[in-house]
C-alpha cells in the first residue's frame, strides 16, 4: 500500500550526502504525490513529534550539495536498545509506543530511516514490531555489510587525501615524518583508500596489526633513500602487533577509539631519531561538501526508498551492489561488519603500488 505520508529522520552521527538523500527523498515523493515529513535530531525527533515539519520541494532546492543534515541528528541518544535477561536486544516497549504514535500524529505511513548500523538496527526493531519502516545506509566508515559503498565515505576519502597532500609540502620543507590519525571506527577502508588517492607511504589499519619493528625500518630506509619527508596514515582502530587498540575516556565517561596516531609518532620519533608531527584529523572527515560522487549516490538511495515506499517493500535498506542501486532486507544488512578482507582487491593493489602496511 502506498504511503500518503513518509516519516524521514536521520540518526546517528553525521557524514557528507544526507542532505542529498533527503532532496532525493523529497523530489521522488513530490512526483508520486506523497508528501514527506521530516523529524528532527534523529530519534529523538519521534520523542517530539510536534516539531517535525512538512519537506517540500522548495524546501530542499540545493540542499545535495549542503553537508551536514538539515533535520539535525543525534548519536546515541534516548532511543537506545536495550539487552535483556536472555541476551537479546530489544526496544523498550515505551519508546516503540512513543514511535507508532509520533507516525500517528504526523499521519506517516512509513518511516525511512538515513543512519549508520546502530541507527538501522534500531529501524530493524521498530519493523519487527509492525511498523512498515526503511534503511538508507551512511557511514564515513563504508562498514556495511550488503552494501558495497555507504554515501559519505567518497568525502571523506577526498578529505584524507587532501590532508595528505597538504600535509606532505610542509613535511617535505622540514623533512618530517606526519602522522595523520583518521577515522574509520573498526575497519580500514578510509585508511586505505585516503593514503592510496593521497600518495602517503604507508597505512596502518586494523585489518592489518603492524609491526613496530618494521614500521621503524621502514623510515629509516626510506631517509636512506634519500627521501625527504614519510605520510604514515592511521586508522584510528589500528593496533600494534603487540598491542591493543587505543581507546580514551571522554569527559561523559564514553571509552572512544583515539590516541593511535600519538603512539606512532612516539614510536618513530624515539626509534630513527627523526622530527615527526601527529595530525588528528578528526570531524573534518564529517564535514563539508559532499562530493559529485556523494551527491549523486544520495539523491539516488533517496529516490530507490520512495519506489519501496510506493512498492508497499517496508523492512528494507537501500544499497549499493555492483555498480547500481538496489535493496536487500534490513535483517540480513545490521549486525554485519564488512571489513577489509587479507584478499579485498584494495589490499592488494595498495601493496602493489608501494604502500607500507605494517606487515
Ligand atoms: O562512525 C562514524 C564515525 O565518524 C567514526 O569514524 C568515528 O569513530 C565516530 O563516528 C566519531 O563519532 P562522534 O561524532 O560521536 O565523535
Amino acid at each position: 500500500m502506498p504511503a500518503p505520508r513518509l516519516g524521514i529522520l536521520t540518526a546517528g552521527g553525521d557524514c557528507a550526502g544526507l542532505n542529498a538523500v533527503i532532496r532525493g527523498i523529497v523530489s521522488a515523493a513530490a512526483r508520486q504525490q506523497m508528501e514527506v515529513v521530516g523529524f528532527h535530531e534523529g530519534y529523538e525527533g519521534l520523542l517530539n513529534p510536534q516539531t517535525a515539519r512538512v519537506l517540500g520541494v522548495a524546501d530542499t532546492r540545493g540542499i545535495e550539495a549542503q553537508g551536514g543534515t538539515i533535520l539535525g541528528t543525534t548519536n546515541k541518544g534516548r532511543f537506545q536498545l536495550r539487552r535483556g535477561a536472555d541476551g537479546k536486544s530489544s526496544l523498550p516497549e515505551p519508546l516503540l509506543r512513543a514511535a507508532r504514535s509520533a507516525l500517528e500524529q504526523q499521519r506517516a505511513g512509513a518511516l525511512v530511516v538515513l543512519g549508520g548500523d546502530g541507527s538501522l538496527r534500531t529501524a530493524l526493531h521498530l519493523a519487527r514490531a509492525g511498523m512498515r519502516v526503511l534503511g538508507v545506509p551512511k557511514t564515513i566508515d563504508n562498514d556495511l555489510d550488503s552494501t558495497d559503498m555507504t554515501f559519505g565515505f567518497d568525502t571523506a576519502v577526498s578529505r584524507v587525501a587532501e590532508a595528505v597532500q597538504n600535509l606532505r609540502t610542509t613535511a617535505e620543507s622540514h623533512k618530517r615524518v606526519i602522522i595523520i590519525e583518521v577515522m574509520g571506527r573498526h575497519t580500514g577502508w578510509l585508511a586505505l583508500h585516503g593514503a592510496v588517492a593521497g600518495g602517503a607511504d604507508a597505512a596502518l589499519i586494523p585489518e592489518v596489526p603492524f609491526d613496530g619493528d618494521l614500521l621503524v625500518r621502514f623510515v629509516k630506509e626510506a631517509e636512506r633513500r634519500g627521501q625527504r619527508s614519510q605520510i604514515i596514515v592511521v586508522a584510528e582502530g589500528a593496533r600494534a602487533k603487540s598491542g591493543r587498540q587505543i581507546r580514551r575516556q571522554t569527559a561523559s565517561g564514553e571509552n572512544r577509539l583515539g590516541g593511535i596516531g600519538n603512539y606512532v609518532d612516539s614510536l618513530v620519533a624515539g626509534r630513527t631519531g627523526r622530527e615527526t608531527r601527529c595530525c588528528v584529523l578528526g570531524h573534518l572527515q564529517r564535514g563539508g561538501a559532499p562530493t559529485a560522487f556523494d551527491r549523486v549516490l544520495g539523491q539516488q538511495f533517496g529516490v530507490r526508498a520512495v519506489e519501496l515506499c510506493n512498492d508497499g517493500m517496508f523492512g528494507r535498506m537501500v544499497s549499493f551492489r555492483f555498480g547500481a542501486v538496489t535493496d536487500v532486507a534490513l535483517a540480513d544488512a545490521v549486525n554485519r561488519r564488512r571489513s577489509v578482507q587479507p584478499d579485498s582487491q584494495i589490499l592488494r593493489h595498495a601493496r602493489a603500488l608501494g604502500l607500507f602496511l605494517g606487515d
